[in-house]
């Protein structure tokens, strides 16, 4: 959810920010900017849209050894040009990018600032003038200025600052949103998300909230909210540019489709012990073995992976879980039991609405963990336990093996748990090896793209609506497949419990309506099958995906068998790939889709 970059000490800085903003594109692509400067000149170039429509504005002037960029999801003011960051102040002398929601940008623009400053409607544009108006009103430095300000702003930011009197320094703080400082050789970086930035360093600084931190070409500079200085280790990044590049496939989607049986594989090489247990840190699987209810506490496409996970968690540790959407579990606390323990699903690790949550449960001291793709990132670190993914980046906005991972990973996690308390169920559940058993009924499904493509083709493509149904876990999975349908290709699609249908949802079942039911349970598979006929007789056109010990003669997508615990694992992929080719279809980008971005940073 916007995305920043920033370079001190190189030239041609405007390559490299391009190339940053093209790799945090998925972070919105509302409208991008960069603005770029040496001792002799500065540009400024904004465009609304995709990083494209900016790249081909770029003339070869625009050239300067130090800079900041910026890619756009707006929150505060229209997608335009004249909304796009970088802001400047009414000299032109400051230049800011900005990352977050400024709370009190009314209050601060009511106190401080005249009232037709403003060129644009952004909650950024006001830190920009706050920032130069505390300079000329209050004879401060640049650094003096931009400390005051932040001490007068209530929100959360990322910011980017440049001056051009001295286009020697960027100056950077942040408060909630993500930031990260890159250690170069004869150059430093800014960037949301090291993948921006990996072609120039693999070392990275964090910044903690409330920091503010000045770079140079060769320093860089931490000081706390009090101002004093901060003395920090770095760290190497463990991204490889393989991991972030699309390769030969047209889209990212369908690369991270693919990689979901590796995913797999590569869970149960992290997650095995040499004696074959399961490795994770007995701290937390005693903390959460002596927890009388599991809270799981997730948006979207996460929030579906823990209802994924409920059933098997439950069978296999004999505690109840809940699954809250973290938007209104945050401002509608529910009872809570005596002896909680909150588990957060975040690909990202930087959702707003899971960390506003997170931020309520470390008050009241309940114990939490993070299941996250993103080590270091916010959740990970404010929960008193993380385990990750290990899926590589993901970079489609519409998630697909982060949802698979969360999964295998809350299975891995449960069997420990209940391995621990001495249940039967979990002690003979063989995880890694059902797991490898997922991997390659994964890849079976995959190998049959074809059919997918056709299959859509007939009954998806040119479909105004849709329905998902099953029972159980298929009901879940049901969910998500069509909040993946929906998010990309724009069908209107609902996610149904096929036995509800027949209490008021039928009436929107009309002649052509695709209803596609999902069965891998034993016993409600026949119902389900018993629904379908339902719509079937009222004109709906219905499609079976069904595990092939319960398929029967026409169902037109057959699951290879794997362990009812897993069944999600698999049911959801042939909903990712009708989600994609529906997407391909009706001529939509299918990365990135209108109106979304990844890692939502604001609530
Ligand atoms: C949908 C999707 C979103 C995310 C949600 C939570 O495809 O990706 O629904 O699942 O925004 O994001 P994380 O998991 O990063 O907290």
């Amino acid at each position: 959810m916007c995305g920043i970059v920033g370079i001190v000490g190189k030239q041609q800085a405007e390559n490299v920010l391009l190339q940053g903003l093209e790799r945090l594109e998925y972070r919105g692509y509302d409208s991008a900017g960069i603005f770029v400067a040496d001792r002799t000149s500065s540009h400024l170039v904004k465009a609304q849209g995709r990083i494209q429509n900016l790249a081909d504005k770029l003339t070869p002037e625009v050239t300067g050894t130090i800079g900041i960029g910026h890619t756009r999801w707006a929150t505060h003011g229209k997608p335009s040009e004249v909304n796009a960051h970088p802001h400047t102040s009414a000299s032109g002398r400051l230049v800011l990018v900005h990352n977050g929601v400024i709370e009190n940008f009314d209050d601060l623009h009511q106190t401080y600032l005249a009232n037709d400053v403003l060129k644009g409607q952004t909650d950024t544009e006001i830190v920009v003038h706050l920032i130069e108006t505390l300079m000329i009103q209050e004879q401060l430095s640049t650094k003096e200025a931009f400390k005051k300000a932040l001490s007068l702003i209530q929100g959360s930011y990322a910011f980017a600052l440049v001056d051009v009197k001295d286009p020697t320094v960027i100056y950077v703080a942040k408060n909630k949103s993500p930031l990260l400082i890159g250690i170069g050789d004869g150059f430093n970086v800014v960037c949301s998300d090291a993948m921006a930035m990996i072609d120039q360093t693999h070392e990275f600084l964090e910044i903690a909230d409330g920091e503010m931190v000045i770079v140079t070409n060769d320093s860089v500079t931490i000081y706390d909210a009090a101002g004093r200085g901060i003395q920090r280790e770095s760290y190497q990044a463990q991204l490889d540019l393989s991991d972030i590049e699309k390769g030969t496939y047209p889209y990212y989607m369908l690369k991270e489709i693919d990689e979901q049986p590796a995913v797999m594989r590569r869970l149960v090489q992290e997650y095995r012990q040499a004696d074959g247990e399961i490795h994770i840190d007995s701290a937390l699987v005693s903390e959460l073995a002596a927890s009388d209810r599991v809270y799981i506490v997730a948006c979207g496409t996460s929030s579906h992976a823990g209802w994924a996970a409920k059933r098997f968690f439950e069978e296999l540790t004999q505690i109840p879980v809940e699954i809250h959407l973290s938007s209104e579990f945050g401002y509608n606390l529910p009872l809570i039991s005596k002896k909680p323990f909150f588990i957060y699903l975040s690909q990202s690790g930087e959702t707003a609405d899971s960390r506003q949550v997170l931020v309520k449960t470390n008050e009241l001291d309940y114990p939490a963990l993070t299941i996250t793709n993103v080590a270091g990132s916010t959740l990970s670190r404010e929960a008193d336990h993380t385990l990750l993914l290990y899926a590589g980046p993901e970079i489609a906005v519409a998630s697909t093996k982060a949802y698979t991972a969360q999964i295998a990973v809350m299975a891995l996690l449960a069997t420990a748990v209940g391995r621990t308390k001495g249940l039967a169920k979990a002690t003979n559940f063989p995880v890694f090896q059902e797991l490898g058993i997922v991997a390659s009924a994964m890849e079976s499904i995959i190998s049959e793209k074809s059919h997918f493509s056709d299959l859509t083709a007939e009954y998806l493509t040119a479909t105004r609506n849709a329905f998902y149904i099953g029972r159980g876990n298929d009901y879940y999975v049901s969910m998500e497949a069509a909040l993946k349908l929906k998010e990309i290709s724009y069908i209107q699609a609902e996610g149904f419990a096929a036995g509800e249908l027949k209490h008021g949802t039928i009436a929107l079942i009309e002649e052509g309506t695709p209803v596609i039911g999902i069965i891998t349970d034993e016993v409600t598979g026949s119902h389900t099958r018993g629904n379908l006929k339902e719509v079937e007789s009222r004109g709906a056109k219905t499609l079976v995906i069904a595990s092939e010990a319960l398929a029967k003669v026409g169902d037109q997508i057959l699951l290879p068998q794997v362990h009812p615990y897993l069944t999600s694992l698999l049911a959801v992929l042939p909903t990712q790939l009708l989600a994609y080719y529906a997407t391909l279809q009706r001529g939509y980008d299918v990365d990135k889709p209108r109106n979304l971005a990844k890692s939502v940073t604001v609530e």
